[in-house]
């Protein structure tokens, strides 16, 4: 809901079934170029004016993006390599109530649920928030600074978003969408201003991490630098999504993920596995060289909030997945005929958003999460407060087991 005398965000209807392509992300950018003069109507539903991509000057803007993004080298990816006083690997603490972390995925929309899933995150007064990627469209400078930092962009007028903080810091994976203008914002215009905010505001260094205390480690993996190729190509070889040689290298030799008994949490921007979508299981395969018992998972890139039973796919380490990909996207309601049937979904959130633009959409939000001694608790938050599912781990001796799910 927008104030009265206010600029509006973004229009869920902008980004409804937006590919997960490059150049269709750069093409449906180019459609809307501010707020649409009038309200929707039940009877009345604003069409997507796809055509409108097709203008001359739009055409024009879009090949001239396309092109200066596209072409040319991945920003360089960021490392821990070298650095003594920064090894990306970074105290969990809190208060006597626990430590409180809010994440979500794929929230850089800019859209009215993005924010009202912003202001949801800042009433639990978090002490961390993660964000799991994805800026829309493409993740370049403009986007970057109107859906995540809270920068105005004059030439759209809609009001912009900013990522709330935590009173401990606030991190970003990378997803696809940053990829798709060669993750050049993510890396110089995002990262310097995250992290933690006690350690003389450095930033936040790279695209992974670790966050840690005498119980858990909260493991943020980078899926997203390898999800892109080059144009043309990656549609006939599409990028695996995997952990780079750097990141392996540091979870091997710095952070010397193994069996020691704390509880493992894993962080990626893309699913593992899905009942309804695509699985990028190369991640969890180049994992399970340091483990051997079953994981936490959270991930975003598929649109909807959905709990899995233990599952892994071949040679991959057991997980237990979590998505949250419905920070601000329009969240995807469940197909009739699941993609992958054998996926174990003990829960997947199907109640519908009442929202002005009359689409039939479900329900964005964030997950809450609560860590205290050897209990991890984890509260399933719409952007109306209400919850959706709540569920609480304990770890003993490294084994994880669920004390509670309701
Ligand atoms: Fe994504």
């Amino acid at each position: 809901m927008v104030a009265p005398g206010t600029t509006p965000h973004r229009d869920l209807r902008d980004l409804l079934k937006l590919p997960r392509s490059p150049i269709a992300s750069y093409l449906q950018k180019q459609v809307t170029r501010g707020p649409r003069r009038q309200k929707a109507q039940a009877d009345k539903p604003w069409r997507f004016p796809l055509i409108q991509a097709f203008t001359p000057d739009r055409l024009w803007n879009f090949a001239y993006e396309y092109l200066r993004n596209r072409f040319g080298p991945r920003h360089a990816l960021a490392t821990y390599s070298g650095d003594q006083f920064d090894t990306g690997i970074y105290p969990l603490v809190g208060d006597e109530g626990g430590i409180r972390i809010a994440i979500c995925g794929d929230w850089g929309t800019g859209t009215d649920e993005a924010y009202q899933v912003a202001q949801r995150m800042k009433e639990s007064d978090p002490h961390y928030t993660i964000h799991l990627g994805d800026i829309y469209y493409v993740g370049d400078d403009v986007e970057v600074k109107s859906n995540f930092l809270g920068v105005r962009d004059d030439n759209t007028g809609y009001s912009p978003c900013q990522w709330p903080c935590g009173s401990k810091g606030a991190f970003a994976l990378l997803g696809n969408h940053e990829m798709y203008a060669r993750g050049n914002a993510y890396f110089e215009l995002m990262l310097p201003t995250l992290g933690l905010k006690d350690e003389g505001k450095r930033g936040q260094k790279a695209s992974f991490f670790c966050l840690e205390n005498e119980c858990w480690r909260i493991v943020a993996l980078d899926t997203g630098y390898d999800s892109l190729g080059w144009p043309i190509f990656e549609y006939f070889f599409p990028p695996k999504c995997g952990l780079t040689v750097e990141q392996l290298s540091w979870i091997k030799n710095v952070l010397k993920l193994g069996d020691d008994g704390r509880g493992v949490i894993l962080l990626s921007h893309h699913q593992y596995y899905s009942r309804f979508d695509d699985w990028y299981p190369t991640a969890a395969r180049q994992i399970s060289e340091f483990l051997s018992r079953p994981v936490l998972w959270f991930w975003g890139h598929e649109h909807r909030m959905a709990i899995y039973e233990e599952f892994g796919a071949d040679g991959g380490v057991r997980a237990f997945g979590r998505c949250v990909g419905h920070g601000g996207m329009p969240v995807e309601l469940p197909p009739a005929e699941p993609l992958h049937p054998d996926c174990p979904l003990e829960f997947v959130d199907v109640r519908p958003y009442e929202n002005t633009e009359y689409l039939k959409l479900g329900l964005n939000g964030f997950v809450r999460i609560n860590v205290k001694g050897p209990r991890f608790a984890a509260e399933y938050v719409d952007l109306r407060g209400s919850i959706a599912f709540t569920e609480s781990w304990e770890i003993k001796e490294g084994h994880l087991t669920r004390v509670v799910r309701s």
